[in-house]
């Protein structure tokens, strides 16, 4: 709100636009990874363990919910030019493109030790959840954080937390975002 470049501050649209950006962009997107990061934790038990007796693991384990259960599953882009051979396509220019980050997070090509499971010790652990190139998320970082001090406060502060029914929670029925309508939990 204080930003300010040669006398000129943000205008009132421009501070609204970039609220609701933060909003859209910044705040569900980290709700879910934590909540789709809890639940693959509670699916997983050794998991779950293991990071109660290794609290230095967190780091490791968010780039990991991260890859694991994305909570951004897609984002797009326009060709600039023809590109006449990505695994085995043609993309003429102008067409656009859906990247679809959650499928190549479990690409075994790049994750040749049990991609479809959940490993918060895995090595090399490189989510593309948060895009690529000029457009890479800008809030990465900050999610990063909330997601561990999040999940690491509340594995010590509830160590009984259970969750109801960790087999059948219900997602909300979203595209782009992944994420659970609600979790609930007993401690
Ligand atoms: C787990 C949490 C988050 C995920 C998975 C996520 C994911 C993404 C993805 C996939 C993109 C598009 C990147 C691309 O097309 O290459 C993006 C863009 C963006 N994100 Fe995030 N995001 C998260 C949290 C946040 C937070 C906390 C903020 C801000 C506080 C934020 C702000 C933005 C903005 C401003 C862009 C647009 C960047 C641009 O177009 O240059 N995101 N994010």
């Amino acid at each position: 709100m204080q930003a300010e470049e040669d006398g000129s501050k943000l205008s009132n649209e421009e501070l609204t636009a970039n609220i609701v950006l933060l909003f859209g962009a910044g705040h569900e997107t980290t709700v879910n990874l934590i909540g789709n990061g809890l639940l693959a934790l509670h699916r997983n038990p050794d998991q779950l363990a293991l990071l109660k007796a290794r609290p230095d693991l967190i780091t490791n384990a968010i780039e990991e919910f991260l890859r694991y259960d994305s909570s951004v599953q897609m984002t797009g882009r326009v060709a600039l030019e023809d590109i006449e051979d990505l695994g085995g396509k043609r993309i003429p220019k102008g067409e656009s493109v859906l990247c679809l980050l959650g499928s190549a997070n479990h690409d075994p090509a790049v994750y040749p030790d049990r991609p479809d499971q959940l490993d918060i010790t895995r090595p090399n652990v490189r989510p593309l959840s948060f895009g690529g190139g000029i457009h890479f998320c800008l809030g990465a970082q900050l999610a990063r954080i909330e997601a561990e001090v999040a999940i690491a406060t509340l594995l010590r502060r509830l160590p009984d937390l259970k969750l109801d029914d960790a087999e059948n929670p219900e997602w909300r029925p979203t595209f782009v975002l992944r994420g659970l309508k609600e979790l609930p939990a007993s401690w």
